[in-house]
């Protein structure tokens, strides 16, 4: 077998077996595949795409790229989930803690933030001390003792991924469904987790722009799980305007924990508790919705699922004063206002603009490796539909140095659109998928 009859193939739309997913991945792993054949590979992926079969044909040649954690002994029911990237989308630290204080295992590996989207780990390293470095062992250990797990991505899971996405950042090539949805559920399989609950968002602030691109993405992925014999719901959820109110690592976690104490924006609030109601129902924890999001809620009113997160800092070496007393964590020296320029009701808060303000801040990297500063981002004042008067605040920007707010306040202007017209604000969800 050889690379470049491969790549042919592909370019001229013939369907690849399993055998040359296997030759291709487990060669451009080791490195006897050079990075120029895999990009030209990727682009002839991203301008023909690929059948479902050679979608979780190469799902799974990634997944067997490393190790594959063997979670059985947790009898079928650890969840996971996945967002596939927003602005202000810090579910995870709130939905783990729920659905984890209900009684189900969640082992959860998140990324960093990369592009304008931001990235669990970040947010929890704003906490001193919390290990985001778990081994193996340690993760299962772990799982088995307090039901609870957010760690990053090892390197030693699906690396065939970590590779190629590098790759594809440069290539121009990150845009397409089938790779998207390989390099996603590669990532999920080798974590072992046997129901993923996918959280796709659609919008201006997301990779999939329109409902009909995250539907596509969705459903490729629910058949590549199903396929691989585990329980997979996507939501297709609304990425038009940030999520919540916070954009940036420690002030996202304050509103997690104001979120985890019962209080918080109402859009947020019903993502978390919609996203875990549907953990539960994949985890057997009960058989109806309204009963699962009955659950959410009163883990979050008795307090249960803020002890499950104080167990989870404590547990990963974070010194829990910090989320006890959350105005110890890292705070912005400034704070400066972006005002609405007339009266009327917000129509557009471009989350694009929003999250891409908050990397020229400082909260995000423009490139991997960069330094973030954890305590500046952009707190989202107004949101879609909301009735607005000239001089009311839109963005309060958290900055440390004066002059980065004047790189960001005309971007920040334009991010919003005021209509003479009332405006419905947006449905939090579009759709939910793979749910029998
Ligand atoms: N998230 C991933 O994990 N992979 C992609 O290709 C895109 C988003």
């Amino acid at each position: 077998m050889r690379a470049v009859d491969i790549i042919t193939k592909t370019r001229d739309k013939e369907e690849l077996s399993s055998e040359e997913f296997h030759f291709l991945i487990e060669n451009f792993t080791s490195g006897e595949i050079p990075d120029y054949q895999m990009a030209a590979w990727a682009m002839a992926v991203l301008l023909n795409g690929m059948t479902d079969q050679e979608i979780t044909d190469l799902t799974l040649a990634m997944a067997a790229s490393g190790d594959q954690l063997d979670l059985s002994e947790f009898g079928g029911n650890v969840v996971d989930k996945h967002s596939t990237g927003g602005v202000g989308d810090k579910t995870t630290l709130v939905v783990a803690p729920i659905v984890a204080a209900c009684g189900l295992p969640v082992g959860k590996m998140s990324g960093r933030g990369l592009g304008f989207s931001g990235g669990t780990i970040d947010k929890l390293e704003s906490i001193p001390g919390f290990k985001t470095d778990l081994t193996t062992e340690e993760f299962i250990d772990q799982l088995k003792n307090h039901g609870i797990v957010l760690t990053g991505q090892s390197a030693d899971l699906a690396p065939a991924d970590g590779k190629l996405y590098s790759l594809r950042d440069v290539t121009g090539t990150v845009q397409s469904i089938p790779l998207i949805a390989s390099s996603v559920m590669s990532k999920k399989i080798a974590a072992g987790a046997d129901a993923i609950a996918l959280d796709v968002k659609v919008g201006r602030g997301a990779f999939m722009k329109t409902l009909e691109e995250a539907r596509a993405l969705a459903e490729v992925m629910v058949s590549i799980g199903k396929l691989s014999g585990r329980r997979v719901i996507a939501l297709l959820s609304q990425m038009d305007q940030p999520l919540g109110v916070a954009v940036g690592n420690a002030l996202e976690l304050k509103e997690a924990i104001e979120m985890l104490h019962g209080q918080g924006p109402e859009d947020f609030h019903v993502h978390c508790v919609d996203l875990s109601a549907y953990m539960l129902l994949l985890g057997n924890k009960t058989d109806s919705l309204d009963s699962a999001r009955q659950m959410a809620q009163k883990a979050i009113d008795d307090g249960s699922a803020w002890e499950k997160f104080r167990e989870l800092v404590i547990i990963q070496h974070g010194d829990v004063s910090f989320i006890d007393q959350p105005e110890k964590l890292p705070q912005a020296s400034f704070v400066f206002t972006v005002v609405a320029e007339k009266d009327g009701w917000v129509s557009v808060v471009d989350a694009k603009e929003v999250g891409e303000s908050s990397v020229v801040i400082g909260a995000g990297r423009a490139k991997k490796g960069d330094q973030i500063d954890p305590a500046v981002g952009i707190m989202v004042r107004a949101k879609i539909g909301d009735k607005i008067t000239k001089g009311q605040a839109v963005f309060d920007v958290h900055v440390n140095d004066e002059s980065a707010f004047d790189t960001v306040l005309e971007k920040l202007k334009n991010a919003v659109e005021i209509s003479d017209e009332p405006v419905d604000p947006p449905p939090y969800f579009w759709d939910v998928l793979g749910i029998e």
